[in-house]
């Protein structure tokens, strides 16, 4: 076997038949893959595609993109190193209008969780980083060491849903005016001190979450592509998107229930409260990962697949 076929690091893709399945409509269309990983879920759609689909690949992260062989897939394929908020930008320069389907597979691989130096995992040792992507200027040490008290406990509160918040960032700024925070370590211990040790590893992790959401602009990122995924989907194209938690999958739901509402005109009604309904929702609940796979892959227990599909009303 080519040794490119053999990733240093392997992720394993979630609810991927699933996707197969809700997300392809049209076997010669244009698909996006918004978060393109290690490739797991373009790789299971080039197999179902015709050879005369184009799948675009997106991802923020090069050193994911590096380590995809394109021989891997038969179809045309474009590989772009940026943000999904610049969908728009990316069709632009492939002078693509209009795409059959999208998939958004939101948050990290597990080769960057697993790498010590993304500073991703609260059990490793590492720098405190935690950005997808390198050429960013924000990092997890700037905002842990300059933010406000205030905005350290908005921001576990807000993204993490962390009750401790108050505490645990007066414990950081109390720690931060004696030495520089610069390691997972001090991070970790600055939490460790204000929980119960029965409930460590669940604050732990949902303070790296929230880090993690504020370093990458996690949620505002994600506002920005649904409004844009809507408007570059052909009629019947389709957005799949699979979120890990709570906060990612409230905000799908919500903006495709906006959607897909429909309220006709009545009489006296101003402009904005009529709507037309610019998506149709494919799944009522999310899709979750069966008790074999949820059992065989870990990431896939907390997985939550959304699927909507563009009506042919203007937008
Ligand atoms: C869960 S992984 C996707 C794994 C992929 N589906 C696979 O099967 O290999 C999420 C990927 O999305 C990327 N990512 C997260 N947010 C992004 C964003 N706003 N723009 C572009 N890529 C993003 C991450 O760098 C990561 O590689």
């Amino acid at each position: 076997m080519n040794q490119l076929n053999q990733p240093k690091f392997r992720h394993t893709p979630v609810l991927v038949d699933e996707v197969c399945t809700l997300l392809i409509n049209d076997l010669s269309g244009v698909y996006i893959d918004g978060t393109f990983g290690l490739g797991g879920h373009s790789k299971a759609l080039s197999l179902l595609l015709n050879d005369d689909a184009t799948l675009i690949g997106i991802d923020q992260d090069e050193s994911a993109l590096a380590q995809f062989d394109p021989s891997l897939i038969k179809q045309s394929l474009h590989l772009m190193c940026t943000n999904f908020e610049n969908l728009d930008q990316v069709l632009d320069d492939l002078s693509i209008t209009k795409v059959h389907g999208i998939l958004l597979d939101l948050g990290l691989n597990s080769f960057s969780l697993d790498d010590p130096e993304r500073g991703f995992a609260f059990s490793l040792e590492g720098p405190l980083d935690m950005r997808f992507d390198r050429s960013n200027e924000l990092t997890a040490e700037t905002v842990i060491n300059e933010y406000s008290q205030e905005q350290l406990a908005n921001i576990m509160y807000r993204f993490g849903e962390e009750r401790n918040s108050r505490r645990i960032a007066r414990k950081i700024v109390d720690m931060r005016t004696k030495k520089r925070l610069i390691e997972i370590d001090q991070l970790r211990e600055a939490v460790a001190g204000c929980v119960d040790p029965r409930f460590r590893n669940k604050s732990l992790a949902r303070v790296f979450q929230a880090f993690r959401i504020e370093v990458n602009r996690e949620m505002d990122v994600l506002a920005t592509v649904l409004d844009s995924a809507v408007k570059v989907l052909a009629p019947g194209g389709r957005l799949a998107v699979i979120s890990y938690h709570s906060l990612e999958d409230r905000m799908v739901k919500n903006h495709f229930r906006d959607l897909s509402q429909d309220i006709p005109r009545q009489p006296g009604m101003r402009d904005d409260e009529v709507k037309i309904p610019l998506l149709k929702r494919l799944t009522g609940k999310p899709v979750i990962a069966d008790p074999a796979e949820a059992a065989a892959n870990p990431r896939a227990r907390s997985a939550k697949l959304r699927v909507a599909e563009r009506t042919s009303h203007a937008s």
